[in-house]
């Protein structure tokens, strides 16, 4: 079918949920995504921090083509075997002894705010509130959209689901005010993404850490976008040397295939059954995929590769702001995010989109860069050439 053709259904068929240029992605490979047109895009947003090892990795492609010809699913009320030897190889490297397996970041942060509530009802005689934190971004889902810090999410779809506070990142004592007899559990982003990559110091994480044990609060990390070795570590929290009871994560962790777990302690193996599930949890397709990244991960050079593509990148956006409008450069591994003095994000990435570069802009000054964590020094070189030409001079 041609583009126009394509656009047509695009625009008469599709329930709109968000803007898209007039482009239909055909193919990807490595760092490259190809439209309907033949046009050739670098991808720097890597489907919003997803494509870990770029597109269509073999490791991927060669995991589902085994596992679809083995079993596609059989049913979430049996054991499959990659959904075990996942299970093990994924808590054997982490701080967490317990897995849930499902498909997207929102369920697997419903799944961590279910099991803090459990954790309220077994050991807090009821607490049920969770403190989370401004400009946060957990999901779309109803719960997941009352607990994020959007303002922008604040007066949608009401009534949402009631018993989230919202402190100020960064700031223990606005988050020391919201703490009471309710509450059951704080769960933030390490590195709130969609903000506009705004880190959390390491103090700030450490006395997070020694509140939520002197209160029996739960610690929950979103890892959504900064866990499956974008920071430079498998998981952010091993960056702050601190250990969360409960850890979601999704993006990154199927290299594009649909995935999300939440990991736990052993403690919060708590659940009864029936209160946690779904039909695709844990589907057989899925965790091959997962249990093929995760191996590539630990063994390919791949995390380390990214701590060295990070420091490139982080380098030339420090000596580029000396000449152009950039300021504020800031991340960690492949998660960078810089400020325009002069430039609105949006029309920046729609400047670099002509030039065949696709990076993203989460707030209005905000220019964040996720590439696949299998970047290359000439395709920095590539990004950069277009970066130059769309920058203003200071
Ligand atoms: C930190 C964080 N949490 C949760 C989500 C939601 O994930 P999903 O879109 O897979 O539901 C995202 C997505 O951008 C995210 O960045």
């Amino acid at each position: 079918m041609d583009t126009r053709k394509l656009l047509q259904i695009a625009n008469k068929k599709l329930l709109k949920v968000t803007n898209r240029p007039d482009i239909v992605i055909r193919k990807g490979k490595g760092m490259y995504l190809y439209d309907t047109e033949g046009n050739k895009y670098l991808d720097f947003v890597a489907g919003w921090a997803v494509n870990s090892l770029g597109h269509s990795p073999k490791e991927v492609a060669n995991a589902i083509k085994k596992q679809a010809k083995t079993l596609v699913n059989a049913s979430p009320a049996f054991f499959n075997e990659p959904m075990l030897e996942y299970a093990d190889l994924i808590t054997e490297n982490s701080c967490f002894s317990r897995v849930f397996f499902c498909s997207i970041g929102a369920e697997a942060n419903e799944g961590a705010i279910k099991l803090a509530r459990k954790y309220g009802a077994v050991f807090k005689k009821g607490a049920s509130d969770i403190i989370t934190t401004r400009n946060s971004f957990h999901g779309r889902t109803l719960t997941t959209m009352a607990a994020s810090g959007k303002t922008a999410f604040e007066k949608l779809f009401e009534p949402k689901t009631k018993g989230f506070s919202k402190a100020k990142f960064n700031d223990i004592s606005s988050l020391k005010k919201l703490i009471t007899k309710q509450t059951c559990a704080v769960m933030l982003e390490p590195i709130q993404g969609e903000a506009g990559i705004n880190l959390a110091d390491r103090d700030y994480i450490k006395e997070l850490r020694n509140i939520c044990d002197k209160e029996n609060i739960l610690l929950i990390f979103d890892e959504i976008q900064t866990g499956m070795g974008r920071t430079g570590k498998l998981f952010c929290y091993e960056q702050y040397d601190v250990e969360p009871d409960i850890m979601t994560l999704a993006k990154g962790i199927g290299g594009g295939f649909p995935l999300a777990a939440v990991l736990a302690k052993e403690n919060l193996n708590i659940f009864e059954p029936g209160e946690q599930g779904g039909t695709y949890t844990a589907q057989p397709l899925a965790m091959a995929v997962g249990l093929a990244v995760l191996k590539k991960l630990l063994t390919g050079g791949v995390i380390e590769n990214c701590s060295k593509m990070g420091s490139i990148i982080m380098n030339e956006l420090n000596s580029l702001s000396k000449e152009y409008e950039i300021e504020n450069v800031r991340g960690m591994g492949l998660l960078i995010g810089f400020d325009l003095q002069k430039t609105k994000g949006a029309d920046f990435v729609n400047k670099c989109l002509k030039n065949g570069l696709l990076i993203n802009a989460p707030q209005e000054k905000a220019v964040r860069l996720m590439p696949a964590l299998t970047v290359r020094e000439k395709e920095i070189a590539e990004m950069f050439t277009v970066l130059k030409k769309n920058l203003e001079k200071k």
